[in-house]
């Protein structure tokens, strides 16, 4: 039996197995997903993945494993009447549809997060990227029906000392946050089996929820364990962020209103 308010260095598929079914009360995870090969998966810093394998569109920013592997056991944690959100870019969103589909759960909707940052394509730069919101079963409103399904939320990665990022993919807390509040209460479990550096372990903690999680890399666990010990000591300042107003970042978009 597995502990609450943990992160496992596990292979999610191989640790979800041991979480009992109906147990869980919301999914929000970021999974590693197939990349496009010309910068448009709006997650690579602006690189370009230029190598074989990504023209192959094979490539995964970590771990390989598919959306297949692991969407049954996510419905089968879940309680009846819940949330699953899941990251993902347009490379992968139509497999990602149907295999949700298949395993049992419903499609509500896409939501958007708009980042600061453009990233350079062949057809249209990429500066969002998408969230598949689902439910298992019975329909359950969000908590804060004002909350728009376009959410502008600055992108700022942590980084060590050489400069390099803590995570190349680590999501915004705030943006986290504004999941697990609105698809679960007070004291309730969020599972995220990509935990990466903890980001969904910190949104749970810095809202009263409590998070269990897997993450193969040793040194992410480590990080993790460091914000979480953070968040749980409220060393963390988090920016007061109100999802439906466009962030200073978006000045082009002040402007476009005020002409309106
Ligand atoms: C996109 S990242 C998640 C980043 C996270 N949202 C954050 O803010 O830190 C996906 C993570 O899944 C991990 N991963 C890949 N395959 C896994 C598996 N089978 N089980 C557990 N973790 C896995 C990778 O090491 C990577 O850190």
């Amino acid at each position: 039996m597995l502990e609450i308010n943990k992160i496992y260095n596990m292979d999610c598929l191989v640790g979800m197995k041991s979480i009992p079914s109906e147990s869980i009360d919301l999914i929000v995870t970021d999974p590693p997903y197939k990349l496009t090969s010309r910068g448009t998966s709006g997650n690579m810093g602006g690189a370009f993945w230029t190598g074989d394998l990504a023209k192959s569109g094979k490539v995964f920013e970590s771990g390989s494993v598919d959306i297949s592997d692991w969407i049954d056991e996510c419905y089968r944690v879940l309680k009846n009447g819940t949330h699953i959100y899941i990251m993902t870019n347009d490379k992968n969103i139509t497999s990602y549809l149907s295999e949700i589909d298949k395993s049992g759960f419903e499609f509500v909707k896409t939501l958007v997060w708009v980042k600061p940052n453009k990233i350079c394509g062949r057809w249209y730069m990429t500066q969002k990227e998408t969230i598949i919101l689902a439910r298992k079963g019975k329909q359950r409103p969000i908590n804060n029906a004002g909350t728009s399904d376009v959410l502008f939320t600055p992108n700022f990665k942590k980084q060590k000392s050489n400069g390099k990022n803590l995570h190349d993919t680590e999501k915004p807390v705030e943006l986290l946050q504004t999941f697990v509040e609105n698809s679960s209460n007070e004291g309730e479990t969020v599972l995220d089996p990509f935990m990466g550096i903890g980001s969904t372990a910190v949104a749970c903690i810095n809202t009263n929820r409590n998070y269990i999680g897997f993450e193969l890399s040793e040194e992410y666990c480590k990080i993790a364990e460091k914000r979480i010990s953070e968040a749980t000591s409220n060393q963390i300042e988090l920016p007061e962020i109100e999802h439906n107003v466009p962030q200073r970042q978006f000045d082009w978009l002040d402007e476009l209103l005020e002409g309106e």
